[in-house]
């Protein structure tokens, strides 16, 4: 696709500058809703499966309105409609852009025909293989790394209610001998299933583990590799010279981060079954009908990332925290990290010309309560802003009801405290029985401000099902598809991951051996005393 302006080119760009100087850098929360009883219903949001409640966002009605005339001024529609539209919008590597087509119903996208083929086909083996009592088969390892792991390893757990009791899923991905060694320790070969998770089927750390798992099988008297091992895969090939012939196909045009809904979603409909996987297909493909049709001014994707664009270009946070308060969304954050951050961490513009802006942010945190005993203290009172995004479900699938409302009463006073804070006044006047007893009042309400005025997203679902996750996940995509398109970069590359491969290869047989010719200073010595 042809370049388009870019952002820190247009009108609308200068405007949010100006916006920022006059009233955007000194906004502040608590006089806004003091200003705006309707505030919360204005910055409200709803989208399929859940609702979005940015009223906590260092934002008004002129900055919302700003951030649209940016999208429509770096021409973001027709954007989002080259993606759907199957345009090689990643050009580096001339390739269409359309995970979108792999949860379109039958005949509702283009490629219809071959991905509903794989995914019949995969969800019938999937059911057989749920079959424990004919397959035999009571342990999964799925053995993947990057885009072939944490997607299933995120919506496993996530969907643990959904999961069949006497099939148990593993994951294996770092190429550290621990992970695998861990893994293997208590299976037994007969009732043992590999899934060889890689799009290439070429990673080093995939091809190494895969290789372990077939000796440690042959090894502990497993017979039959073709039936406990099958791939998924665009690299037929490979597979079939590693000896595997069942194996679950997909394109070049599903990025491996956007792929947990083609065959590297396997280990996910082993674990939940084909039915509650067609629910999460069809989840997904809600946000993306959401996404692609409705006006921007109520498109959530859209909103969240052009908000994302504001918090970073112009406020200048360089990360976002991501609280999920759900136990069973605890790898969300990692999934998270690889979807915007291998996405968006660019440098350079479509032309290949350098940025003068920033890009993605990082993004990190963990589940509710459990940051809020470790890092929370940092984002209350530390010198950076760190906008946190809640998400809260209603109803817990548990019937631990006050556990329940405690979780939620806790994630509801985070994003409170968070942006009313405490001021030194108010400090000073509580009782503080565990301060020292010789410390000066007026040092310890110091120690006890909390500036507020900190923003906080809450996302909010009914309940945590196949279709409200595929939703969500969804709803992250398309949001990173926003800053990325708004930054004209190429969100659907990752180049950045290639140099330390190489140097990696470069790097093994000097470990082997004592050479370290060539080598910086640094990378010698540490070599020299690894091989002591
Ligand atoms: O880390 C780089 C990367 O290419 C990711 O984008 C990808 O998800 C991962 O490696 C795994 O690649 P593959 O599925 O080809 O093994």
């Amino acid at each position: 696709m042809k370049s388009v302006s870019r952002c820190d080119r247009t009108e609308a760009w200068s405007r949010l500058q100006a916006l920022h100087r006059s009233s955007g850098s000194r906004f502040d929360l608590r006089e806004a809703f003091a200003d705006d009883a309707g505030r919360f219903g204005r910055f409200s949001f709803e989208a399929p499966e859940l609702f979005a409640d940015l009223s906590k966002g260092l934002i008004d009605a002129a900055t919302l309105s700003a951030l649209i005339d940016l999208a429509r001024q770096c021409d973001l529609e027709r954007r989002r409609d080259a993606m759907f539209a199957g345009e090689p919008i990643n050009a580096s590597e001339g390739r269409a852009v359309l995970h979108t087509a792999l949860r379109a119903p039958r005949g509702a996208a283009a490629h219809g025909a071959e991905v509903h083929a794989v995914l019949d086909r995969m969800l019938a083996y999937a059911e057989s293989v749920r079959d424990t009592a004919s397959s035999g088969i009571r342990h999964v390892v799925n053995i993947g790394i990057g885009g072939s792991d944490l997607g299933p390893q995120m919506v496993v757990p996530a969907l643990d209610d959904y999961c069949q009791r006497d099939l148990r899923l593993h994951f294996v991905s770092n190429v550290d001998g621990h992970d695998i060694a861990a893994a293997l320790r208590d299976l037994n070969p007969a009732e043992t299933l590999f899934v060889i998770a890689s799009k290439t089927f070429t990673t080093q750390e995939t091809m190494a583990n895969a290789r372990i798992a077939r000796e440690w099988f042959i090894a502990n008297g497993g017979t039959d590799t073709r039936k406990h091992f099958v791939a998924t895969t665009t690299n037929i090939e490979a597979a079939a010279e590693f000896g595997i012939d069942t194996t679950f196909g997909f394109w070049d045009w599903v990025g491996g981060r956007y792929s947990l809904w083609s065959a590297i979603g396997l280990p996910i409909a082993l674990a939940i079954g084909a039915s509650n996987f067609r629910a999460l297909l069809d989840g997904a493909h809600a946000m993306d009908e959401h996404f692609r049709v409705t006006p921007i001014e109520r498109n959530l994707p859209i909103v969240l990332g052009l908000l994302d664009v504001w918090y970073r270009n112009f406020h200048g946070f360089t990360s976002r925290s991501v609280a999920p308060y759900h136990q069973g969304l605890r790898r969300l954050p990692a999934y998270l990290q690889q979807l915007e951050m291998e996405s968006n961490g660019k440098r350079v513009d479509l032309d290949g010309d350098a940025l003068p802006y920033a890009t993605s942010p990082v993004i990190w945190g963990e589940p509710g309560t459990n940051g809020q005993h470790a890092y929370f203290q940092m984002l209350h009172q530390g010198t950076d802003v760190i906008p946190v995004e809640f998400i809260l479900v209603r109803e817990p699938s548990h019937a631990h009801a006050d556990s329940h409302q405690k979780l939620l009463a806790n994630g509801l006073a985070q994003a409170q405290a968070l942006m009313l804070g405490k001021s030194a006044d108010e400090a000073a006047h509580e009782k503080v029985p565990t301060a020292s007893a010789t410390i000066d009042p007026q040092v310890l309400a110091r120690h006890r401000t909390f500036p507020g005025n900190r923003p906080s997203t809450t996302f909010l679902l009914d309940r945590l099902t196949p279709r409200s996750l595929g939703a969500l996940i969804a709803l992250y995509e398309h949001r990173v598809f926003v800053s990325g398109a708004l930054w004209n970069i190429n969100s659907f590359d990752q180049w950045g991951v290639e140099l330390g491969k190489a140097l990696c290869n470069a790097l093994l047989p000097k470990l082997a051996s004592s050479d370290v010719s060539g080598l910086d200073g640094s990378t010698a010595g540490l070599l020299a005393r690894l091989r002591r």
